[in-house]
């Protein structure tokens, strides 16, 4: 089978392995569409602390049931997307319904082997059926709703919210989704530096959006004496939680999913006085049931993200696009079969 391999930072290519067997208890998938998140630039820059290499990457993606190991009851040609998150089902956030921080955590397309190849052997229980309403190139995209649902299970919404979203990249953008059209955020504002994504934002279903490189987000919100009772950050640079902080309204939720390990500076004072809950967000616990009903009940909008395909042979062109055209480009997506 061809399947794209990050051999070592910096280093990937299109590789012929053996088509690999599902074990007991796993399906294996024939893969027709697959995603590009930021997290496989980082595996490619080396900037991933959890991946072991050589690795193929790629953790958004949907196929057809092509074989099962022993113990699994599936049919053959089902389609399904892949639940990237592996847990343990014994530890102690498993046992708390946390699986997506299970102390052995195996992430598909991280810490083993993943979607951009034309075959991968999965856990049957993580492959989840796509009913026939979803089309074969919105499917992958439930992983990054998935995101969103988590965050929003955390924080909680409110219709009579004011919410405010920092980023409108693909995550973003699957966040102000939610917010706007599964939980009715009464007024939602979204900050970005990009005005193509500010664009987005809009279609996506944003009241109001500011571009943060030409405004202070902060007067803004002062002058017009908005103070946001739910913030989500979707950009995640370490500056924004302090800022957050700053413009939240007293008893408001913050919701944070960043990974940087540079440190953050917080008042202690601030976040008692006005007693702010901040809630951090890891991949998703069991959600993909729940975003798969938004599909097909057409509740969010996949489409509006979805911007380039090409074929895994143009893997060199689709991330140099990914990475570099923020303005002209949300959503990559590989059409493998
Ligand atoms: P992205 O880089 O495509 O989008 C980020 C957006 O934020 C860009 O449009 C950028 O212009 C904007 N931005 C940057 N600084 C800003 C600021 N100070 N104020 C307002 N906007 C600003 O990234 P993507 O894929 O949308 O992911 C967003 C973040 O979420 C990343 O940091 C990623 O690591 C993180 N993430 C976390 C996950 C989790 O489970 N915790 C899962 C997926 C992504
Ligand atoms: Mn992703």
């Amino acid at each position: 089978m061809k399947c794209l391999v990050v051999e070592s930072p910096g280093r990937m290519a299109i590789v012929d392995r053996p088509r690999p067997d599902p074990a007991p208890g796993e399906v294996r998938v024939r893969i027709e569409r697959a995603g590009i998140c930021g997290s496989d630039l980082h595996i490619f820059h080396g900037t991933n602390p959890f991946v072991d290499y050589p690795r193929i990457i790629g953790h958004e993606f949907y196929g057809r049931i092509d074989a099962v190991g022993s113990g699994v009851r599936a049919s053959i040609g089902t389609r399904v997307v892949v639940d990237p998150v592996i847990s343990c089902g014994r530890c102690y956030p498993c046992t708390v319904g946390r699986p997506n921080v299970c102390e052995y955590l195996q992430v598909i397309g991280v810490h083993r082997d993943g979607g951009f190849s034309e075959f991968a052997c999965i856990p049957a229980a993580n492959a989840y059926e796509v009913p026939a309403e979803i089309p074969d190139n919105r499917a992958p995209l439930v992983e990054p709703y998935s995101i969103a649902a988590n965050i929003t299970d955390h924080t909680g919404v409110d219709a009579t919210d004011i919410a405010l979203v920092y980023g409108a990249g693909p995550i973003g953008l699957t966040v102000i989704q939610v917010l706007k059209h599964v939980y009715g955020v009464g007024r939602l504002i979204v900050s970005d530096m990009i005005d193509a994504r500010l664009d987005l934002a809009l279609a996506s279903g944003a009241d109001r959006v500011i571009n943060g490189g030409r405004q202070s987000l902060p007067t803004v919100l002062a002058v017009e004496g908005i103070r946001p009772t739910l913030i989500i950050d979707a950009a995640c640079h370490p500056s924004i939680l302090a800022e957050a902080i700053d413009i939240a309204s007293p008893a408001a939720r913050i919701g944070i999913m960043g990974f940087s390990s540079d440190p953050t500076s917080v008042v202690q004072q601030k976040v008692t006085a006005k007693e702010l809950a901040i809630h951090a967000s890891r991949l998703n616990g069991r959600k993909f049931a729940k975003v798969i009903d938004w599909f097909a009940r057409g509740l969010v909008a996949p489409e509006t993200l979805l911007t380039h395909h090409f074929p895994l042979s143009e893997f060199a062109v689709a991330f140099d696009t990914f990475e570099n055209d923020p303005a002209g480009c949300c959503k990559v997506q590989f059409e493998i079969a």
